[in-house]
């Protein structure tokens, strides 16, 4: 049988995904989800954006350092000062690519205020500046789906002439369709082919592309220009990114696998490790998975009706393409289940198991184990996603500025919902309690904790979920503030919804104040939208949202 050509999958969740709104990761948040990816297996990660922020910077130098296996990248403008800081945030890595972008469509030259002629310099000399840190470069003439194609095909020869190992082409606006983009990656593909036969090229160039979902054709788009020759995928895990996000990760990935008959190519991601991957992200992002997402929603593999169910007891194919377990779905009998009695040593054990590292003696085990055996004791069974949602709670790095050192709640059909709480606020002596009414006790609870922090945020999002099945099931709370132009998403987890729903609040209005504290920075919500305009001229050091 011919040998399958393999896809280097390139994961971007780090980079696009982290600019979704409300997606604050903090450095540490990101070190773990980049050992998860290596796990994977990922050939690519793009670990950020070191100009858009400190915490991004030192988020990139970690991960270069630390993370061992996919070949770390990281992202900048076509500025020296953008790719001078991108290098240092590499510096210390082993595998390293420095990936340099420009706009090249009407559109984007417009906004940047250049025109073609010097956006065409300003490409040639990034990337012969990234050339002069690193061997790998990648460049990305963003918008190209919409740039006029002479243009484009200029700017991807200079960029390779100029060192450029792979070129990515972008769908930024997430405007392509499968066929016409297929049939432009094909005509990119020949015409390199053609360029390097002629001896133009000192070295191969891989194609990239990076698509956006805007008309929710992301990953097609993307499989469409794999099967016309592009050899790298850029993508995110549950499809996280700009607007309606990237082609997601999942998805390209098990497109490839299953239908290994048309497209005729491999890739080397573990798909088993699919789902936890995935749940990790939405946990640490704070954004849920919508349960009919492909491959990892809850409900992606559940077959409702009768008909349905009876074709699958009576033969799994009927209908079922992939295996649940192939990407990671726990079966009930393979599932470790966890009670009062287990020790120390085996929860510290299963979490490793799931990708969470926490050292002997350290008070984050200690931590997570009295949770642990509390969570144990009212539901007798912990399960991997208790686990997990404990551990996050007990591991975030963000100062805790409001402390819960007590909650009250009362409710009921004729009682009108009432809540006192007591703060303490930045690790003083001094507690502050407050109390009122609301809608409903998690109303009456939030606007309580309002009052004691002096605060005033708008609540934009609230969602809960059950973690497992069961009377005493843990809720998980997913909550996304805003105040004076910032947002920011916090988590909690208990086996009380109220007690979950208060945590999660002040997981949130603790990310806001950090996100206050340090001007926004953690998260790369960049204050400028697409910021483009002023992103070369200015010398502001505001990078833009790509
Ligand atoms: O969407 C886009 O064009 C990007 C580039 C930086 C590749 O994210
Ligand atoms: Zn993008």
């Amino acid at each position: 049988m011919a040998s399958k050509d393999p896809v280097i999958i390139f994961d971007t969740t780090l980079r696009d995904a982290e600019q979704t709104p409300g997606a604050t990761l903090t450095v540490r948040e990101k070190l773990e989800i980049a050992h998860q990816l290596a796990k994977l297996k990922v050939d690519v990660i793009e670990a950020g954006f070191p100009i858009s922020s400190e915490e991004d910077f030192q988020a990139v130098s970690r991960i270069a350092k630390e993370v061992e296996g996919p070949v770390i990248c990281a992202l900048a403008r076509a500025l020296p000062k953008d790719i001078d800081r991108a290098a240092e945030a590499l510096r210390d890595g082993r595998k390293v690519r420095l990936h340099t972008f420009i706009g090249t469509s009407p559109q984007h030259i417009a906004m940047l205020r250049k025109n073609a002629d010097e956006v065409f310099q300003m490409a040639v000399a990034s990337v012969a500046r990234a050339k002069s840190f690193c061997e790998d470069v990648e460049f990305s003439p963003m918008d190209a789906t919409r740039s006029d194609e002479n243009f484009l095909f200029n700017v991807v020869d200079a960029a390779i002439k100029a060192g450029a190992t792979t070129i990515n082409i972008p769908d930024t606006v997430g405007y392509a369709v499968p066929l016409q983009f297929g049939n432009l990656i094909w005509r990119i593909v020949q015409w390199i082919k053609m360029n390097s036969k002629e001896n133009h090229y000192h070295h191969s160039v891989v194609i990239s592309v990076h698509c956006h979902d805007d008309l929710g054709l992301a990953a097609s788009n993307t499989l469409a220009a794999l099967k016309n020759g592009a050899r790298q995928a850029e993508c995110t895990l549950n499809g996280l990114g700009e607007r309606a996000g990237n082609a997601s990760l999942e998805e390209v990935v098990m497109a490839l696998r299953t239908r290994q008959d048309f497209f005729g190519l491999s890739c080397g991601v573990d798909n088993l490790l699919l789902v936890p991957t995935s749940q990790m992200v939405s946990r640490l992002m704070g954004i849920t998975v919508q349960p009919n997402k492909a491959i990892v929603g809850a409900n992606a593999f559940a077959h409702s009706s009768g008909i349905h169910q009876d074709g699958v007891l009576k033969a799994r194919t009927t209908f079922e393409i992939m295996r649940p377990e192939d990407v990671g779905w726990g079966t009930e009998g393979t599932r470790i289940v966890l009670t009062a009695r287990s020790g120390r040593h085996a929860v510290q054990d299963r979490l490793a198991k799931l990708g969470y590292k926490l050292e002997k003696g350290s008070d984050e085990l200690d931590r997570t184990y009295e949770r642990f055996l509390m969570v144990a004791d009212k539901k007798k069974e912990v399960y991997d996603e208790d686990l997990v949602a404990i551990v996050s709670d007990e591991i975030r790095d963000i100062p805790e500025k409001y402390h819960l050192e007590y909650l009250q709640v009362v409710s009921g059909t004729s009682t009108i919902p009432s809540a006192t709480v007591r703060l303490r606020i930045d690790g003083s002596f001094q507690e502050i309690q407050e109390s009122a009414w609301g809608d409903g006790p998690v109303n009456a609870a939030y606007r309580a904790i309002d009052k004691a922090a002096g605060v005033s945020a708008k609540l934009e999002e609230y969602a809960i979920r059950a973690i497992t099945s069961g009377a005493e099931a843990m809720g998980e709370v997913t909550v996304s503030l805003s105040q004076n132009g910032h947002r920011a998403t916090g988590r909690g987890a208990s086996t009380d919804i109220i007690e979950a729903s208060v945590k999660a609040y002040l997981d949130a209005l603790n990310r806001l104040s950090f996100l206050e504290q340090n001007g926004g920075q953690v998260s790369t919500a960049w204050p400028n939208g697409n910021g483009q305009a002023e992103a070369p001229l200015a010398e502001s050091s505001a990078a833009p949202a790509t």
